[in-house]
């Protein structure tokens, strides 16, 4: 099938290229490069031997994303494309709510301008706030989200359900991504964040390369078991992975569905450090800091929706996510230029 990815050269959507080429399908790929290099398509090709169909565009601009749909038929979206740093966006909310909101309905005029229906759409567990009772499930209420990129992802959830409704021949998936770590097998791929890292892996990977001194936890004094907050870390490849499992599903008209991606399992912070250390040999120096606001303590998926309706489990562990992430790091040691 003909994918169109928007946001395709990023860190998850440039992995989900390659699992859709290795399952037989033509990714086709939109972005703006606002935090992603073009050198991202080189490496999709030496990993996969193909060169992917390209245009640099905002998803936003309709008109230029209108040529892109009158070029091919689309048979179905992938939608990446946003922006995503929670810091960044308490202070940048018009920049946030703009970018994410607007390329979204865009998207949806020109998806059914030209009668493509099958969307899967990026969400996160942000979403759920302040869950109720663990593991998280699908059916858990939307909580109450703590800044303009959550609230930007509910927002769209809210509108893809509306959008839904009025529209019940589209097929929408809403996927609650957990926290995604890790990097491609081959190291060519990976997580390459502008300036300092605001997650755990790069800063750990760029701790471990000699870029940084060390890690700051952000508190051990959570009622956790070993004081520091717990999180569903899942790989990117087992991410990816999960969206081509995720087309198939949207092939038997479901409607709008929700998944949450995840393992299922929880690691503290540091059980992901003592993972690090026996998947790569590197022990990471640290020094545990104060609480970071907005953490919560806790959080971790139920996956059994997505394994009983899409037969999807992640299997790669954290120790695999180190490994590879590390791998990635000392091979592109100031990211992909
Ligand atoms: P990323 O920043 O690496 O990738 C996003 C890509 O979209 C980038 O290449 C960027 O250049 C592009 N982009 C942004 N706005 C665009 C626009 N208006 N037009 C065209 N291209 C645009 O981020 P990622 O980690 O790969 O995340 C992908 C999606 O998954 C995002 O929507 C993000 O919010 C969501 N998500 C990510 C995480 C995470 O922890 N990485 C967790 C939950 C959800
Ligand atoms: N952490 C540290 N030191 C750091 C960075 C992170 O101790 O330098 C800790 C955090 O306190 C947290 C854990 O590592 O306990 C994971 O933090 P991340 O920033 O990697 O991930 P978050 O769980 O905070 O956030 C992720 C995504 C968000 C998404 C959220 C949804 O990055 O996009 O999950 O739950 F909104």
């Amino acid at each position: 099938m003909n994918i169109l990815v928007t946001g395709g050269l990023g860190f998850i959507g440039s992995h989900t290229v390659v699992e859709l080429l290795s399952a037989g399908h033509t990714p086709i790929i939109v972005d703006n490069l606002v935090n992603s290099k073009l050198e991202v398509l080189n490496r999709i090709q030496k990993i996969t031997g193909v060169r992917p169909a390209f245009t640099e565009l905002d998803v936003a601009d309709e008109a230029a994303l209108d040529k892109v749909f009158e070029k091919q038929p689309i048979d179905a979206v992938i939608h990446f494309a946003g922006l995503k740093a929670v810091g960044e966006s308490v202070g940048k909310p018009l920049e946030y709510y703009s970018n994410n909101l607007c390329s979204t309905l865009t998207l949806l005029r020109c998806m059914k301008k030209h009668g493509t229906k099958n969307l899967i759409f990026s969400s996160s567990a942000t979403v759920y706030g302040v869950p109720p009772s663990l593991p998280i499930k699908e059916e858990f209420p939307l909580g109450e989200t703590t800044n303009p990129y959550g609230t930007s992802k509910a927002m769209i959830e809210r509108i893809l359900t509306d959008f839904s409704k009025a529209n019940p021949d589209f097929n929408i998936a809403l996927l609650r991504y957990f926290n995604p770590i890790g990097a491609h097998a081959s190291g060519e791929l990976g997580e390459d964040p502008n300036g300092i890292p605001n997650n755990l892996m790069p800063y750990i990977t760029q701790v471990a390369v000699g870029r940084r001194d060390h890690l700051t936890v952000f508190g051990d004094d959570y009622e956790t078991p070993d004081g520091t907050c717990v999180r569903d870390y899942i790989h990117v490849v087992d991410l990816a992975i999960g969206h081509v499992m995720t087309l198939k599903k949207l092939m038997e008209n479901p409607g709008l569905v929700i998944y949450n991606l995840g393992t299922g399992k929880g690691s503290s912070v540091f059980e992901v450090l003592a993972a690090f250390e026996k998947g790569t040999g590197v022990k990471i120096p640290y020094v545990v800091g104060p609480r970071r606001a907005g953490d919560l303590p806790f959080l971790y998926a139920n996956c059994d929706k997505a394994y009983k309706e899409l037969g999807y489990k992640a299997t790669r562990t954290v120790e695999d996510a180190c490994r590879d992430a590390y791998a990635f790091q000392k091979k592109n040691p100031n990211g992909i230029q």
